[in-house]
């Protein structure tokens, strides 16, 4: 239940979030009678619970709008009181009221909502991230408090843009213990005889991130022509020439779902729109999907090729205006 988040007290890490009365104890009632104190508190449980429900259904339906910028459009200003407060019981606690779901209790991608929606919830513990900065090709916690905050649209999983700093962070350790424990569930379905301890250190080193991709310096003149003829002779064939991604018809994800290639003219992105954050899905790739990494790419052809991109989402602007 969203609610409870929007009023758990100050000084409460490590429990359960819990509905209580605000500052019930320190008003002095003496004046109102004790019927009409309940009637007005009510009402006012009643009225938090409407404001951050609504909050929740526009969030996850994507009617408040969620961009790269700063976040204008949430309704009501929210302070949380825990924001500095990072806990793995704190995540695994909003990771059920929030994120179950789709994503399943144990996080396998299996929740209630998930049969409707392609590509599916991920299963996190299937190891494949779409969005990230290593070579690795798996997230660092900063990269997953990233996704959890930006969303990734056109899918529908949403962004969180009024969490505060400790809910996103908490909820990023909570994606990779279920990663992990995902894993070692599996080792030991598969292998009874097999030591916990073992499998959690197995599960772990499988996950590890790595080190971070240094990206190559921008060139000082970023050449589109030259962006042209690399998204000609290597992208094209997924995304098309015009950039709409609607051409190819066959391509599936690693759930054997299909998917279509980004249509670019939306300047809608998963991983965000900035030319760094094209870049680095193009060198890194978006596993679990078709879209393939360019490690070795030299970075006139990255940082032109990533401005051509780029410069498909400004034409689509322009026509819709
Ligand atoms: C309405 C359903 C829905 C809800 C609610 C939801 N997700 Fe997702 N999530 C998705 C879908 C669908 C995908 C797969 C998107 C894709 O593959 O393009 C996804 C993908 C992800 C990924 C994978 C990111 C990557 O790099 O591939 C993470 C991590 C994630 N969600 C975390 C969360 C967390 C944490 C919450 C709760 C705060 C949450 N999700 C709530 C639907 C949802
Ligand atoms: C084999 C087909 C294929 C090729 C080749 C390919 N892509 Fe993609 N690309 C995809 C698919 C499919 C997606 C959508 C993945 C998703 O939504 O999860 C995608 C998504 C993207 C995105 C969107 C990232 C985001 O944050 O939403 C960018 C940018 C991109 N591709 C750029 C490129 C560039 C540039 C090239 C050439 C260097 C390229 N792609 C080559 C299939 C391909």
């Amino acid at each position: 239940m969203p609610e409870e988040l929007l009023v758990s007290p100050p000084g409460s890490e490590g429990v359960a979030p819990t509905v209580t009365a605000p500052a019930a104890t320190e008003e002095p009632v003496h004046s109102v009678s004790p019927v009409r104190w309940m009637v007005q508190l009510g009402a006012a449980g009643l009225g938090v619970c409407a404001v951050s429900l609504g909050l929740f259904y526009a969030t996850a339906r994507g009617v408040i709008h969620r961009g790269d910028g700063p976040v204008a459009a949430v309704a009501t200003p929210r302070v949380d009181p825990m924001a500095h407060v990072v806990s793995l019981e704190r995540g695994l606690g909003l990771y059920a009221a929030q994120c179950a779901s789709c994503h399943g209790p144990q996080g396998l991608g299996d929740g209630p909502q998930a049969e409707a929606l392609t590509p599916r919830p991920r299963n996190f513990e299937s190891g494949w991230f779409k969005l990230g900065s290593t070579r690795s090709g798996l997230p660092t916690d900063d990269d997953v408090a990233r996704t959890i905050r930006h969303g990734m649209l056109p899918a529908a999983m949403p962004g969180w843009p009024h969490l505060s700093d400790g809910e996103v962070k908490s909820l990023a350790l909570a994606v990779r213990h279920l990663a992990i424990e995902g894993r070692v569930a599996d080792k030991l379905r598969r292998s009874p005889g097999f030591a916990r301890e073992k499998a959690l250190e197995l599960a772990r080193a499988a996950l590890e991130p790595g080190p971070v991709i240094a990206m190559p310096p921008k060139p000082v003149t970023i050449d589109l022509a030259r962006g042209k003829v690399f998204y000609e002779s290597n992208c094209a064939a997924c995304h098309d020439p015009d950039g709409r991604g609607k051409l190819r018809e066959d391509l599936v994800d690693n759930d054997e779902n299909p998917i279509a290639a980004r249509d670019f003219t939306s300047g809608v992105f998963k991983g965000g729109g900035s030319l760094d954050d094209i870049a680095m899905r193009i060198v890194r790739g978006m596993p679990g999907s078709p879209m393939p990494g360019n490690p070795a790419i030299a970075a006139d052809d990255l940082w032109s090729t990533a401005a051509y991109v780029k410069a498909f989402g400004a034409a689509g602007e322009a026509g819709r205006r």
